[in-house]
């Protein structure tokens, strides 16, 4: 069985499916503090082979008692806080949930001899770029606390490693984007900071204007540019990164990215044309922190797992929107 923490979350939720449907069995666990039970009842109501056990990684013994009751081999990691602006604010909470709690699970999967994991990590973990697009050499230089958990936690995996023998994949995500709403799956986070989901919000609700932060960055349009991969494709990364665990028993890393660069207000223009509506928009100040340009170099994943992206831009947007449609009924 493979054990997905975090799997009620956004990303999480789209790998417990791609496994799922792949006949693969699963164990969901999640405290709910920011993933939803109605995802995991969604994906519970079609998967007869998904188990879920709500419990918390910052408590020992709930995952304890997760490999002592199922027959776990592998774990895919996703549970964690991942707003950077609120790790800034309350870095203690990012520490403590992030970095003990990922302590507890690989504490808990040496005691049980389960030696493989494939880890959620981030592009954040690069800190401001020194060249793009960026590779997996690139230094890493994280500029708040959200990337540096995910940074210490791939050093201390490297530890675990030569001192057990625990094999790991990290998985560097740039700017995920879509949903698989025909499984009734998609983004949901409490406060929504993220580009896509706040420009469909601004599209379904006339008087919420959308904002883009900042016209002066040096872009051939003055808005930052981002690398948007889609969460399907990256959940298929995910079980390439599995099979490849599986066979090579070998720690490694691959950043997870399109290396094409699409501005906030490309993304914005095409959000307007697949909707085939207007949507609100007004330009206001920077926001603090975000680099000019963010590019992947994804040809790791692309030639070592053999991963292939699969959906486009137009296609990735329009699913976000299925998905804000149906998330609306839910709230
Ligand atoms: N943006 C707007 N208006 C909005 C929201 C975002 O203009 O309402 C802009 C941002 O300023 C940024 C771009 O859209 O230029 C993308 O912003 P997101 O918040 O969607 O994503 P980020 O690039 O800030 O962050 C993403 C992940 C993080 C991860 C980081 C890695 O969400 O978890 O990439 O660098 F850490």
């Amino acid at each position: 069985m493979i054990l997905i923490t975090g799997g009620a979350g956004y990303i999480g939720s789209h790998c417990v499916v791609e496994f799922a449907k792949n006949g693969l069995d699963v164990v969901i666990f999640d405290n709910l503090s920011t993933g939803h039970s109605k995802i995991v009842e969604n994906i519970q109501s079609k998967y007869k082979n998904v188990i879920f056990q709500k419990g918390d990684l910052k408590n020992k013994s709930d995952i304890d008692l997760v490999f002592k009751q199922y027959k776990i081999d592998t774990a895919i990691h996703f549970a964690a806080y991942s707003q950077v602006a609120q790790s800034v604010i309350e870095p203690g909470m990012y520490y403590e949930n992030n970095v003990l709690g990922t302590l507890n699970l690989l504490n808990s999967m040496v005691e049980n001899n389960v030696l493989k994991i494939v880890f959620s990590s981030t592009a954040a973990v690069y800190g401001e770029p020194k060249y793009t697009p960026i590779d997996e050499n690139h230094p890493k230089n994280p500029i708040n606390p959200y990337g540096k958990t995910k940074l210490m936690i791939e050093n201390i995996m490297n530890d675990y490693d030569k001192a057990y023998n625990l094999k790991s994949i990290r998985l560097r995500y740039f700017n995920v984007i879509g949903a698989n709403y025909l499984e009734n799956i998609g983004e949901w986070h409490d406060v929504e900071t993220h580009l896509v989901p706040n420009i469909l919000k601004s599209a379904m609700k006339s008087d919420l204007v959308f904002k883009i932060f900042g016209t002066d960055y040096p872009t051939s349009d003055g808005t930052c540019v981002r690398d948007y991969v889609d969460v399907e494709d990256l959940a298929r990364a995910h079980k390439l990164a599995f099979e490849y665990l599986n066979r090579e028993n070998k720690t490694n890393v691959f950043n997870l990215g399109t290396q094409n660069g699409s501005s906030v207000k490309e993304i914005y223009n095409k959000t307007v044309e697949v909707l085939g509506q207007e949507i609100p928009l007004e330009y206001v100040e920077k926001r603090q922190g975000d680099p000019a340009i963010l590019l992947a170099d994804a040809t790791k994943a692309k030639t070592m797992l053999n991963w292939r992206i699969e959906n486009t831009l137009q296609k990735s947007i329009k699913n976000a929107y299925e998905w804000e449609k149906i998330l609306k009924n839910f709230n």
